[in-house]
């Protein structure tokens, strides 16, 4: 597996370089971000270290609700990525575990490294493109469209995905509607459910 992901790492540094006039701009994120990103730490303080990522070592449990884990790479956790346009994660599922469906500012590329997923993404027309993924297979969710992922096979699955943004951001549509702040009664009336329906979803999500 360690071979894989850096080879797909490897593979997408050709996308990289938004920084034109920096060689490159780690983040230090003790500091406020900015539309932009975060303020560049000093130069001078800048090690291999901040350019190596180890955080998908090792396994993963899924113990939640949809029996996933997510491990991202995104600038917070990997602040050499700040500005460069690029991040990546780590996707686990349990046997039957699924990513419900969610969507980043950017575009999304898959690759499967154990198992077998059903991935896919609805567009604005509403048709959905899905498709089973064996090991090795790669699929490609344009920006912001929402996208799912579901492991039907018999075993484990991981999958590495890399996103073009440094803060791709990850928004779950479930917990958007009934796991923050909405009032259930405008969830009701927005998404046509029965006050018992949203209760039911609210209970669900908020502890999912
Ligand atoms: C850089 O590292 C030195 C030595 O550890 C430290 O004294 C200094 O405060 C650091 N500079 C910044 C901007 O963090
Ligand atoms: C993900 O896996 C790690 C390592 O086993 C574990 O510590 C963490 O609690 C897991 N998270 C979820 C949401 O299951």
């Amino acid at each position: 597996m360690n071979n894989l992901v850096v080879f797909f790492a490897l593979s997408l540094l050709v996308y990289v370089s938004h920084a034109i006039e920096l060689d490159f701009c780690v983040g230090d994120t003790t500091l406020p971000r900015g539309p932009q990103g975060y303020a560049c730490k000093d130069p001078a303080n800048v090690t291999t270290d901040d350019f190596v990522f180890t955080g998908f070592r090792g396994e993963r449990t899924t113990t939640n609700m949809f029996r996933y884990n997510v491990t991202l790479a995104f600038v917070n956790q990997f602040p050499a990525l700040n500005g460069l346009g690029i991040s990546m994660a780590r996707l686990d599922f349990g046997v039957g575990g699924v990513i419900p469906v969610h969507s980043h500012r950017t575009s999304e590329i898959i690759t499967v490294i154990r198992g077998s997923i059903i991935a896919g993404f609805i567009d604005a027309s509403n048709t959905a493109y899905y498709r089973r993924l064996e090991v090795g297979d790669v699929m490609i969710f344009p920006q912001s469209m929402l996208h799912f992922q579901i492991n039907v096979g018999t075993t484990p699955a991981t999958a590495i995905v890399s996103l073009n943004g440094a803060n791709p951001a990850v928004q779950f549509t479930m917990d958007s509607l009934f796991a923050g702040n909405l009032p259930a009664n405008i969830a009701e009336q927005i998404t046509l459910l029965s006050n018992e329906e949203v209760t039911r979803m609210r209970r669900s999500f908020d502890n999912a």
